[in-house]
């Protein structure tokens, strides 16, 4: 059976930009749905014992097995976007803002890139910075439940652009919600930590 990922600091550890009453609705209420939805849909299959990756990989762009991807990958989605962010986040190290740099122009490049293309996102869904096949760091965007592990892209942040994410917060200002997320809440560390790793496996390959 899948679990809520408790989140990694308080509810109220995002405050001013993120409230605890969003963060006590987006967590308890919508991504705990995900995960009871999910277990009711794999209860007496294999997949109740398969980790939550293979799942979703297993599942994606199947028809007959869309309601398991779609809360499959909103639980996974939703793990990853609590790890991406911390208090006192926005600010990556030496190293990060140098791939930044190289792939994008610079901090402020990569920032616009991603505000652009969170707010141009129709409806609800996930903007993402990934690691892509070729080794580039590029953004993109997925809709509702998508991931960009079914496209071969290694996804290094992400930010919920459902309205769940930021309504009782920004009501329909989701730009401004993107760039509190950018230039308060990202936790560096964990995206330096899945590019040292996969940025040394894609350098070697
Ligand atoms: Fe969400």
């Amino acid at each position: 059976m899948f679990e809520l990922m408790p989140l990694p600091y308080a509810e109220t550890a995002l405050e001013p930009y993120i409230s605890a009453k969003t963060m006590q609705f987006h967590h308890g209420k919508h991504h705990r749905k995900y995960v009871d939805t999910l277990n009711e849909l794999v209860e007496g299959t294999t997949m109740a014992t398969t980790p939550l990756e293979e799942v979703i990989k297993n599942t994606a762009g199947r028809d007959a097995q869309q309601p398991i991807f779609n809360n499959a990958g909103q639980v996974w989605n939703h793990n990853f976007f609590w790890s991406c962010m911390k208090r006192d986040g926005g600010r990556p190290n030496k190293a990060v803002e140098q791939w930044l740099t190289q792939d994008f122009g610079g901090l402020q490049e990569f920032k616009n890139a991603f505000t652009s293309a969170a707010v141009a996102r129709f409806g609800s869904g996930w903007a993402w910075l990934v690691l892509d096949e070729d080794g580039k760091l590029k953004v993109t965007t997925t809709s509702n439940a998508d991931s960009p592990m079914v496209r071969a892209q290694v996804p290094l942040l992400t930010c919920d652009v459902w309205e769940h994410a930021y309504y009782l917060d920004y009501q329909n200002r989701r730009a401004d919600f993107v760039s509190a997320f950018l230039d308060h809440l990202v936790n560096w560390d964990f995206v330096a930590s899945g590019l040292g790793v996969e940025g040394a496996a894609r350098e070697k390959a």
